[in-house]
């Protein structure tokens, strides 16, 4: 038989993939349907990334600019996806949300893994998984490797010829990055130097601050949902949350705009 659509897509198990533990609640069909859409993009992120990542180790700054334009496209469409799920009052999430028990987006390792590769490096994240699952073991290896903007950091050493120093290019890599002031004039120089590299740099910024914004539509969510109640995942809910709101992926991308 030829491949058909369905098959092709395995949509038997894609559609058979939405179960709602209170069938009577019309909107529970939405919230897992958002959910799992912003899985699928994760993916798709995490995908892209090793293309990214390739990339800046082959010096292909035009692919590596290509790859980030789609996945800043992806990260726009996701935030946007907010607004639907809006649509769902605090009434209909309360009719519901008991059932969910302590399920709660904390525990999305792909959205962890995410936040490790653009250098959010937290090891206690591993404790929301067991030793031995996949889940675990992904991330224990995408804590030790390299984030973006340490592959960006070699790809501008290597084909910008830019002293970074050695200290931060072996850093630990289990700790966040939080900037350095000697990498930022090489940046500023390159910057002002070459339009490509400008570019390069606008579009890390893009990505940084698309994040940002995806938190923040994330907790504003959160607060007219549920108010400031706990979350399911254990958290205080909102007031954990708005700690991260403004939380840098590229720090020192952001401090060379004081020195223009
Ligand atoms: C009505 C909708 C939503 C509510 C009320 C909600 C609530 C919460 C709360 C309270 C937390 C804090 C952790 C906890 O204690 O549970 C959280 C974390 C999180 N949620 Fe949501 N959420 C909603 C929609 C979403 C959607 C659509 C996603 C998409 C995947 C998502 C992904 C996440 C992630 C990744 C975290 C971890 C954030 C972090 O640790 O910084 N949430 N959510």
């Amino acid at each position: 038989m030829e491949l058909t659509y369905s098959a092709y897509l395995k949509l038997d198990q894609l559609l058979n993939s939405q179960q709602p533990l209170s069938p009577d609640e019309h909107d529970e069909m939405l919230f897992i349907v958002i959910h799992q859409s912003y899985e699928l993009w994760f993916k798709q992120l995490l995908h892209e990334k090793e293309l990214l990542n390739q990339s800046l180790t082959g010096g292909c700054e035009f692919q590596a600019m290509a790859t980030l334009r789609r996945m800043l496209s992806i990260l726009k469409t996701v935030v946007n996806q907010v607004d639907i799920l809006e649509t769902m009052t605090p009434l209909s999430f309360a009719a519901f949300r008991s059932r969910l028990s302590t399920a709660s987006g904390f525990q999305s390792w792909q959205f962890r893994l995410l936040e490790f590769y653009l250098g959010f490096r937290d090891a206690s994240r591993l404790r929301s998984y067991p030793e031995s699952s996949e889940e675990f073991r992904s991330l224990h290896k995408a804590l030790h490797e390299p984030s973006l903007f340490e592959n960006f950091l070699f790809f501008v050493s290597e084909h910008y010829n830019s002293d970074i120093p050695e200290d931060i290019l072996n850093r630990d890599r289990t700790q966040p990055y939080q900037g350095d002031i000697r990498v930022v004039p090489l940046l500023l120089n390159l910057y002002k130097e070459h339009p490509t590299f400008r570019m390069l740099c606008e579009m890390l910024t893009d990505f940084d601050e698309g994040f940002q914004e995806w938190r923040y539509r994330h907790v504003k969510m959160v607060e007219r949902t549920i108010g400031y109640k706990n979350g399911t995942g254990g958290s205080e809910g909102v007031s954990y949350l708005r700690k991260s709101i403004f939380l840098q992926a590229f720090p020192d991308l952001w401090n060379i705009r004081s020195d223009f």
